[in-house]
């Protein structure tokens, strides 16, 4: 038996308004909750029980996520209070079966990837390790946590945010994958915020302890920013990150009740939610929009986020942002890159406008 623990508390901060009402890890991409991709690729990698570690919005996963229908025994912990990454994993050890000395995965609830999970564990067991991680190479290091390793794959440092060309030794960062023998669970510090980045990982390496890393150049993407979110659906849906909840990819995906017109052209892996409309000329390009959303005649939305229940009025040119749900855009609008609409808000027709035109 493998266990996992699933981090999935966070505030979500940078996707908002999209995780105002929705954690990130629940946010819908291709037909299903984000986090399901998640517990289902675990699932197929031999992962028999997972804990989900909730704070904001616990409700939402207690509501919508059941075990027994993904396959899997699900066990959900809560933290009164928000405990960060490690703490989290501290609060998740009385929920866990695992031996002292048998391996935990632990999962951020944000990463799409690749990974061969099974093969990180047994890497870690085979290595006698204390912890393994999951690595991946990045173009630009500067936004993450470094994690350079010697040539026996062992970790030799963990650098956090590195900002001069000195400082980036290395181009691999953690991935957020990790496996944990249970009992270095049980030495993170409880009932206080722990940051395992920060705090869990280096006091690791301080004790001499073994922590590996394994590098992975499959698919990676970190979920985090809406337009990284318009991505990960994307590739989803056409197949370039593999899932076994998207049984059938394709170039676009419709979910049940939506009202396609006829002469509506959705490409680019777009996904179209349940009970949308997309009326007469719209065009809908590598984008997502949530179920109840509307779009009237001669939109074109592309690269964007549209919120559940939103209203794209005709001929709006949507592109590069994010509609909150509920959001109501008048006839004519143009919102281009990173503009965001806060859930709700009217926005009068032909209000905003960039086009030479205009
Ligand atoms: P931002 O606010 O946009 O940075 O997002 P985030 O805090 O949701 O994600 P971040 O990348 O900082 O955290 C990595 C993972 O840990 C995510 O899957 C979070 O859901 C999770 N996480 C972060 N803080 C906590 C916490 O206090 N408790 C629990 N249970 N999970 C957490």
């Amino acid at each position: 038996m493998t266990e996992a623990v699933l981090l999935v508390g966070g505030q979500g901060t940078r996707l908002r308004p999209l995780t105002i009402n929705t954690p990130k890890p629940m946010l819908p991409v291709a037909g299903v909750p984000f986090t399901v991709h998640q517990i289902t690729r675990a699932r197929d990698a031999g992962v028999t029980r997972i804990v989900l570690a909730t704070s904001y919005r616990a409700d939402v996963f207690q509501e919508f996520i059941d075990g027994a229908d993904l396959g899997i025994e699900i066990v959900i912990a809560t933290e009164d209070q928000p405990l960060g990454t490690g703490g989290a994993i501290r609060h998740a050890l009385p929920y866990l079966q695992s031996g002292a000395n048998e391996p935990v995965l632990v999962f951020n609830g944000d990463v799409l990837s690749g990974l061969d999970i099974d093969a990180l564990v047994r890497h870690h067991v085979d290595g006698g390790a204390d912890a393994t991680l999951y690595l991946t190479p990045v173009a630009d290091p500067r936004a993450f946590g470094l994690v350079p390793t010697d040539a026996f794959g062992r970790v030799t440092q963990f650098l956090e945010k590195p900002q001069t060309p000195e400082e980036i030794v290395t181009d691999q960062i953690n991935a957020g994958c990790y496996v944990f023998r249970r009992s270095v669970i049980d030495s993170i510090p409880g009932g206080r915020s722990v940051s395992v980045e920060r705090e869990t990982f280096p006091a690791l390496l301080a004790a001499n302890s073994l922590v590996q890393g394994v590098v992975d150049r499959g698919y990676w993407l970190d979920l985090g920013t809406p337009m990284a979110f318009v991505q990960g659906s994307r590739d989803l849906v056409l197949g370039i990150a593999p899932s076994p909840a998207v049984p059938k990819p394709g170039a676009y995906l419709v979910l049940d009740g939506a009202e396609i017109a006829s002469d509506a052209v959705l490409t680019g892996g777009s996904t179209i939610g349940r009970c949308a409309q997309i009326s007469a000329g719209v065009v809908v390009e590598g984008s997502v929009v949530f179920d109840d959303a509307r779009i009237a005649d001669g939109a074109r939305v592309t690269g964007s986020i549209i919120g559940a229940g939103a209203t794209v009025g005709a001929n709006c040119v949507i592109d590069g942002a994010v509609i909150g749900d509920g959001a109501s855009i008048g006839a004519g609008n143009e919102l281009l890159a990173g503009v965001r609409i806060w859930p709700g808000v009217q926005l009068a027709p032909g209000a905003l406008r960039f086009s030479s035109d205009a």
